[in-house]
């Protein structure tokens, strides 16, 4: 009998999206209008911010976020080194350094490395809710108040989750999504950033779009003719209609989506309780809902068998799995930082593993996933 394979992820994209894009299409309207404007209305209502600006995607955002902080060359920014490069990556845009702090047990950044990291060039902390876990903002906020530095969020895979009710992109006024399709909705690739500060929001919309002090679609409407001007150096980094058309569509479905992938989380929370012993899982604290954009387990100490060995004999089995998430610090790209000290941060990566998690998984499925994983971790 043929072994159904089961993937890492799949986005969830239906007829509404296809439908939204071809009719965008056939307006003749397709780079950033109102389909975009849409797409940051309902965005913005949902998080609960004043403001949603789209972007290409979130590395931009986060490179956008960099400016309106007033990071330059010179500056410190801490960031984990735990999480996928563009973190890291949006810090250097700048001319600025990141400075790597350890994660918590929840790979979000720990506050108390972090404070041994502040210097006098300390410019701000890029904090990640990683894997769509929320970090603990309240605490950055306040400390962030306290010490005079910017707070910027890589809300990256982070839409739909919560902290007592309250939606991230609510809680600061530079939170940055990402829209790639691995994670929880997406336009293909694109970006926003949430903010409930008037001057970011003009800022934003005038980098985004060459630093033009009219866009377009305001010249194309205008029964007027009006010249624009280049007031900042700005960049390119706008967002088409006809992924703000299919945007609008994923938002609709985003609360099933949330549902339904917290659902199978909790499946496997059930169905591995009895590996607590050996495998740590990613259990919310209390008062915080995750997304679940991915399900990253962890071995403990005393587990003999190594991820990679893991990996493959799942993979052997039609099973996908992915490694954990990845250290900046690492790689070739940050060489100055190869040898950094991060001892919890390393332990962290090289034993923690990603299980299947997509809407249209079925309960046998994260059955046999587990089933897989318990006769790999026996003994
Ligand atoms: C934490 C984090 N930050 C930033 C990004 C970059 O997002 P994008 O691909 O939309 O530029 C990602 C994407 O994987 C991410 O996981």
């Amino acid at each position: 009998m043929l072994m159904k394979k089961i993937p890492i992820a799949k986005p969830f994209l239906g007829n509404e999206e296809a439908q939204a894009a071809y009719d965008t299409i056939l307006t003749g309207w397709v780079t950033q209008g109102p389909k975009v404007a849409e797409f940051e209305e309902r965005f913005a209502e949902y998080v609960g911010a004043k403001h949603a600006v789209a972007l290409s995607n979130c590395t931009t955002a986060l490179h956008l976020c960099m400016l309106l902080a007033g990071v330059e060359e010179g500056d410190e920014v801490i960031c984990p080194s735990m999480s996928f490069i563009a973190t890291a990556n949006s810090i250097r845009y700048v001319g600025a350094k990141p400075v790597f702090a350890e994660v918590g047990e929840d790979f979000n950044l720990c506050l108390e490395d972090t404070k041994k990291k502040i210097t006098d060039k300390t410019k701000a902390i890029l904090l990640v809710h990683q894997l769509g876990m929320p970090a603990d903002i309240e605490s950055f906020t306040a400390f962030c108040k306290d010490k005079n530095i910017v707070l910027i969020e890589d809300a990256a895979c982070a839409i739909g989750s919560d902290i007592e009710g309250k939606r991230i992109g609510s809680h600061s006024d530079l939170v940055c999504f990402s829209l790639h399709p691995r994670k929880i909705i997406t336009t293909g690739d694109g970006g926003m950033i949430t903010t409930s500060n008037d001057a970011y929001n003009e800022k934003l919309r005038l980098l985004r779009q060459h630093g033009m002090s009219v866009n377009d679609r305001k010249r194309h409407e205008s029964k007027k003719v009006i010249f624009e001007t280049y007031d900042v150096l700005g960049y390119n980094y706008r967002m088409t209609d006809i992924q703000g058309a299919v945007g609008v569509e994923q938002l609709k479905k985003l609360d099933t989506i949330v549902t339904e992938r917290r659902r199978i989380a909790y499946w496997y929370h059930d169905k591995l309780a009895e590996l607590e012993d050996k495998i740590r899982l990613p259990r919310e604290r209390k008062g915080i809902k995750s997304n679940y954009q991915s399900y990253q387990i962890t071995l403990l100490d005393h587990v003999e068998q190594t991820v990679p060995d893991i990996m493959q004999a799942m993979l052997d089995k039609g099973i996908s799995t992915r490694r954990g998430v990845m250290l900046a610090h690492k790689e070739p790209a940050y060489t100055s930082d190869n040898n950094l000290d991060l001892p919890h941060t390393h332990k962290m990566n090289t034993r923690s593993m990603i299980l299947p998690l997509y809407l249209g998984m079925t309960e046998e499925d994260v059955d046999r996933i587990c089933n897989e994983l318990k006769s790999h971790l026996k003994g």
